[in-house]
């Protein structure tokens, strides 16, 4: 017999299905059985009535989380016993035959509650169980609709979508990179990328015009709620384009996805405000402001832009690169507006230079940033000197963009969504693990697997990595 869902078993009143899944809830009453069996659609209710004695014995042995195929006749409950708006709540499953596929040892947490007032290191330990969880599911495949609307956007307004390298040099974006010994070349690293940022550029200079990316990012910097070790950019870049022609494109997805797939809620303004760095900072104390006209309501979103950021900022004690006397605000990579380029050629008035830099903010979080980019392989030299940067780390470090913006590259510019950071708040969720399928904790630990952990022996030695 083939498997019937859960959710469809309602359609087969009066004949026989055959289910799989998982016990949900087992009562027993001596002379009947009565199961919940849950799976990936639903739930239904099935007895086990003494009239099947082997089923019977069956299903006294059964526990909750246990995997099952069971084949039974759908019965139209008595009308005094159906469950108005619950998914079979009209029929009851009378069970023929049980064959356990699976056992499962004791569930350590309960998984019918929302979870939150269980431990959270014992929640990341036992993924696989958290994840049964019906608000879990339901956030990973809200993340799923989410991300496949976006590539669908994307297709429909021809850009495509470019895997970029994850065995790569290090990006600056301002937090340390993490770093992979290579065996064939002992003494040296790749990086995993703190972005996509550098090659999205050089698929300007290729020729594609129009690039996105739904991208794994990496980044060693302290964890928050809001931050993860490893975690997915929305990333895009355009040629020829405005700093408007990025926002406008971007503030369309995001209006249409929000209506489409959360039409719960409500979005404050629309067109988005946009502030100058100034204007926020004076009017709100901070870069990415929160200008809910009701904070209480948990449907009200509120975007706005932030632009006209200064490009360049004194180093401060979190210099991770340790260079100059200044440093980027956000990257080097972002271009200045046209009044300001005479200043950064001539490397004056450095601290008023202001960038073409924009951030786009939500509900008080910082939820995407980028910005039209430096195409000119002099201009942006002069920001790697501005920081301080000698000739040769220059060249080192930086050596293949500046030759690939000799090569023909276009003016561009592009953005870069933290798509768990909107996912967190789309779903009201209070941090961003609970929209991952495997986050880390906030000491970067995947606890689940174990990592990190120390490599074996014969690894280092292959390496040629030696501890003191
Ligand atoms: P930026 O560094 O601002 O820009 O990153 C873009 C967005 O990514 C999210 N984000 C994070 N989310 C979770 N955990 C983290 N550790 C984390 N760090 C950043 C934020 C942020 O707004 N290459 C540029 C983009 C560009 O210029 O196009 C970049 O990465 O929501």
């Amino acid at each position: 017999m083939e498997r019937t869902l859960i959710k469809d078993v309602s359609k087969s009143v009066g004949e026989e299905v055959l289910i799989k899944g998982w016990v949900d809830v087992r009562r027993d009453q001596g002379k009947m059985v009565f199961l919940d069996i849950r799976d990936v659609s639903g739930k239904v209710q099935a007895v086990v009535l003494p009239n099947h004695a082997e089923a019977l014995v069956e299903a006294q042995k059964l526990r909750p989380e246990w995997v099952l195929a069971v084949t039974g006749k759908v019965n139209k409950r008595p009308e005094k016993n159906v469950k108005e708006g619950v998914t079979n709540g009209d029929v009851e499953l009378e069970v023929l035959s049980i064959e356990v596929l699976n056992e499962a040892v004791t569930p350590v947490f309960d998984i019918s509650t929302d979870g939150y007032e269980i431990n959270e290191e014992v929640r990341l330990q036992h993924k696989t169980l958290d994840q049964r969880r019906e608000r879990i599911q339901k956030n990973i495949r809200m993340r799923h609709r989410v991300i496949k609307y976006i590539r669908d956007y994307f297709d429909k307004e021809n850009f495509v979508e470019v895997e970029t390298p994850l065995l790569t040099n290090p990006t600056p974006e301002g937090s340390r990179s993490y770093i992979v010994p290579s065996r064939l070349w002992p003494k040296n690293f790749y990086a995993l990328p703190q972005s996509p940022q550098q090659y999205k550029q050089l698929l300007m200079v290729g020729g594609f015009e129009k690039y996105f990316q739904i991208a794994k990012c990496m980044r060693d910097e302290d964890t928050r709620g809001d931050r993860q070790p490893e975690f997915t950019q929305l990333d895009m870049e355009m040629s020829f384009v405005t700093r408007e022609d990025v926002m406008k494109i971007n503030e369309d997805l995001l209006i249409k996805l929000v209506t489409e797939l959360f039409p719960e809620k409500k979005i404050q303004t629309v067109p988005f405000p946009v502030f100058t760095y100034k204007e926020a900072m004076e009017k709100y104390g901070t870069d990415k402001p929160d200008i809910r006209e009701d904070k209480e309501d948990k449907n009200l979103l509120a975007f706005c832009w932030v632009v006209d950021f200064p490009a360049f900022e004194k180093t401060g004690s979190d210099n991770v690169d340790g260079t100059g006397e200044w440093t980027f605000t956000h990257n080097p990579f972002t271009g200045v507006k046209d009044e300001f380029i005479s200043d950064l050629r001539e490397k004056k008035n450095i601290g008023n230079i202001i960038s073409t830099q924009y951030d786009i903010a939500m509900n008080g979080s910082e939820i995407g940033g980028g910005g039209i980019r430096l195409h000119k392989a002099e201009d942006l030299k002069k920001v790697f000197e501005i920081m301080g940067y000698s000739e040769d780390k220059i060249q080192s470090n930086f050596g293949q963009i500046l030759m690939a913006l000799t090569e023909g590259a276009p003016p561009h510019g592009g953005i870069a969504w933290g798509l768990d950071r909107l996912l967190m708040i789309l779903l009201n969720e209070p941090n961003i693990r609970e929209v991952i399928a495997f986050p880390k904790t906030g000491e970067g630990k995947d606890l689940l697997m174990q990592a990190p952990s120390p490599a074996p022996e014969k690894t280092l030695k292959e390496l040629k990595i030696s501890f003191t």
